[in-house]
């Protein structure tokens, strides 16, 4: 028997292409490993009306860890319209696999690590090494949203807000309303989770990121447990920022910051900003953590018009699965892995379109797998 049961979800596009490039690689450290397929995406939302099926979700519960690609999604009327004709009408409603993974198993963490690979033509500047801790299951992507608003609903917000007023005015179906949810619990976890990597990690500071000022139930309740949190690491320094300064700081002072911590859809905004400091999308990796499972991802997504081109860089993915490797346990082969793409990178010899390059995404996968 294999020493750990990986789930392998390609999805759509180059999702497909990234995750073979990964392949490559885990095959060449020799990770004593099986790999057990499941289907996700829009194909199966095409064709069952569910991108996120049962058989995955069964799949996802027997594993120790995943690698996922990418899904395509679409807003919730033009997905319906892409159901098989005998599913149309059926009340069926689109939701992106991927959040729902994230609550199903209460995958908690979203971990970004953003880390300028030295060489690297696309790095904003050298040197830069932040680390995201994005909440990943609650806040404005909890899925309690309605539009049309039902007259029920809004004659209670009438009564509880007056700020609600102009909007009591309008017919339900000429607005929308979308929850933003953030629970003590949840905001105090993912703190702790961040500050815990700070501590282990010798890392300098942790940064709360919000919008408190204006947000004031939401993210004033974020801010407050995180602050709470922090008191338990006394050696750790802590500041905070709000999310739209915190944009402007970032790309002016990247070096005054190392670990972030974030509510989710801040954490999302952050990630892709770091992401882009340290070489765009094709760098962007990322690993959605709970307590009993952890799913491995690039943030990127499944990128239709250059599917099935074997052009994309695939680095973000194989980070990704060094990830994976360091939440098995398995520290020595993450190490390795991070130092042959680093080499790859530095050396400058095989680079993707979005390095300036005309490698393909098989050649990225096997130069790194040379270096191992
Ligand atoms: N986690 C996910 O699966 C995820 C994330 C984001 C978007 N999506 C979905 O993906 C589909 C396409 O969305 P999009 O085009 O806005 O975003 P995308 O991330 O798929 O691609 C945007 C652009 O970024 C570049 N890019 C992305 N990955 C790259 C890589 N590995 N190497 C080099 N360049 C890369 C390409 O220029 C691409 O056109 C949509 O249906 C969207 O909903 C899924």
């Amino acid at each position: 028997m294999a020493k750990h049961k990986i789930g392998w979800l390609p999805g759509d596009g180059i999702g497909i292409e990234v995750l073979a490039a990964a392949k490559v690689v885990l095959d060449k450290l020799g990770l004593d490993a099986e790999y057990v397929e499941g289907d996700i995406g829009w194909e199966c939302w095409r064709s069952e009306g569910d991108a996120f099926p049962i058989r995955t979700i069964v799949l996802l519960k027997s594993v120790d860890a995943a690698m996922f690609g990418a899904i395509t999604s679409k807003p919730v009327k033009a997905a319906e319209a892409e159901l098989a004709p005998e599913l149309q009408g059926r009340g069926l409603v689109y939701r992106s696999p991927i959040v729902r993974m994230r609550q199903l198993f209460d995958l908690y963490v979203c971990l970004r690590p953003c880390k300028a690979y030295a060489g690297n033509p696309l790095n904003f500047k050298e040197g830069i090494e932040l680390m995201v801790f994005r909440e990943n299951t609650e806040d404005l992507y909890a899925g309690v949203e309605f539009g049309p608003v039902p007259d029920e609903l809004a004659e209670v917000l009438n009564r509880l807000s007056k700020n609600f007023a102009p909007f009591a005015k309008l017919p339900g179906d000429e607005y929308a309303l979308s929850c933003k949810l953030n629970s003590r619990a949840g905001s105090e976890r993912i703190a702790r989770a961040a500050f815990e990597f700070a501590a282990r990690s010798h890392r300098k500071k942790v940064t709360v990121v919000h919008k408190a000022n204006v947000v004031r139930a939401t993210d004033g309740l974020f801010l407050e447990s995180a602050k709470e949190v922090a008191k338990e690491f006394p050696d750790i320094p802590v500041d905070d920022a709000n999310i739209d300064a915190m944009c402007m700081w970032l790309l002016k002072n990247p070096f005054n910051y190392d670990v972030l911590v974030a509510p989710n859809l801040y954490g999302d905004v952050i990630s892709d900003l770091c992401a882009q400091m340290v070489g765009g999308l094709g760098f962007g990796c990322s690993g959605n953590i709970g307590k009993e499972l952890a799913v491995f991802e690039p943030t990127h997504g499944s990128a239709p018009k250059y599917a099935g081109q074997n052009k994309v860089n695939p680095i973000a993915t194989i980070l990704a699965a060094k990830m994976m490797l360091d939440w098995l346990g398995e520290t020595t082969m993450a190490a390795r892995l991070e130092e042959a793409v680093a080499a790859v990178i530095a050396e400058g010899r095989v680079r993707t379109y979005d390095m300036g390059g005309s490698s393909t995404t098989t050649q990225m996968a096997e130069a790194i797998a040379a270096e191992l």
